[in-house]
C-alpha cells in the first residue's frame, strides 16, 4: 500500500520493514539540496552525469541542475554533444551529487528524454545574450583548431543576430532525467555511513537501508 504526501506526491510504501525515512526521496533530495545551499556549499547545483553509448562505453561529466519538474531533474546542453548522442542511443543514465559542506551524497539511476520545447525556450530566453550567442557558436564536443576559431564563431553570430533577439538553436535545450532509483547517503562517524536506497514501485517507492 502506498501513502500520499500532503503535496500529492506518491510516498514510500508504508509496509517497508526498515528504519528508512518514509518520505518521497525526491522531496528529501530537495530538502538536502536546500541545506547544502544554506551551508554555503560551492557548486551545489553541479552533478556528475554518467552515460554509455550503444556499445556500453561509459563517459562521465558534470552538468548543472536546473530544477525538479514533475519528478524529473532538468539540465541543459547541446543536443549534438557526446552526452546527448549517447543518450539518444541509450537513454539510461546515472547521476551523483556530493555536498562536502553537509557530508551528503545523492545517487540516482534512470533515463533521460528531451524536455518539452516550451521549457527549453523559456530557459533560453532568460540567459544573457552572450551566453545565448555561445550556444550558437559552440559545436559542443567537436574538435576545433584554436580558441581564436571559437571567438570568431561568436563574433559571426553577433553579426548575424545584431539588433534582434537571439532565438534558441534547435541543437540546444533542456533534458529531463527520470529517476527509478535514488540513494541518499549521509556521512557517519567511523565510516558507519547511513545509506537508503529507494526504488520505484508503481507510483510509490520501495525503500531499504544498505550497509555502508
Ligand atoms: C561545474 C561544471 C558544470 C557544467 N555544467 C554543464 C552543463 O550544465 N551543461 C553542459 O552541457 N556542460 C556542462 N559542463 C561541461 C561538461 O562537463 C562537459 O565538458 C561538456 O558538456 C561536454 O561533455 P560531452 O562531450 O560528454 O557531451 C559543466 C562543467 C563543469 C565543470
Amino acid at each position: 500500500m502506498s501513502e500520499t504526501s500532503p503535496t500529492g506526491t506518491p510516498n514510500v510504501r508504508a509496509d517497508d520493514r526498515s528504519d528508512a525515512p518514509r518520505r518521497d526521496p525526491l522531496e528529501l533530495f530537495l530538502t538536502w539540496y536546500g541545506e547544502a545551499e544554506k551551508a554555503g556549499a560551492p557548486f551545489v547545483d553541479a552533478f556528475a552525469l554518467a552515460t554509455a553509448d550503444a556499445t556500453g562505453r561509459p563517459a562521465v561529466r558534470y552538468v548543472l541542475f536546473k530544477g525538479l519538474v514533475a519528478g524529473t531533474l532538468r539540465f541543459v546542453t547541446n543536443f549534438e554533444s557526446r552526452k546527448a548522442r549517447d543518450l539518444e542511443d541509450n537513454p539510461r543514465a546515472a547521476i551523483a551529487f556530493f555536498w562536502p559542506a553537509t557530508g551528503r551524497q545523492v545517487r540516482m539511476e534512470g533515463s533521460v528524454a528531451r524536455a518539452p520545447d516550451a521549457d527549453s525556450d523559456r530557459y533560453f530566453e532568460h540567459r544573457d545574450r552572450v551566453t545565448q550567442l555561445g550556444a550558437w557558436a559552440s559545436a559542443q564536443s567537436r574538435a576545433i583548431s584554436t580558441r581564436a576559431d571559437l571567438v570568431a564563431a561568436l563574433a559571426e553570430r553577433e553579426r548575424q543576430f545584431a539588433g534582434a533577439p537571439v532565438p534558441r538553436p534547435l541543437h540546444w535545450g533542456m533534458l529531463a532525467f527520470t529517476p527509478t532509483m535514488v540513494e541518499l547517503w549521509t556521512s557517519g562517524e567511523h565510516r558507519l555511513h547511513d545509506r537508503f536506497r529507494y526504488e520505484r514501485d508503481g507510483t510509490g517507492w520501495r525503500v531499504e537501508r544498505l550497509a555502508p
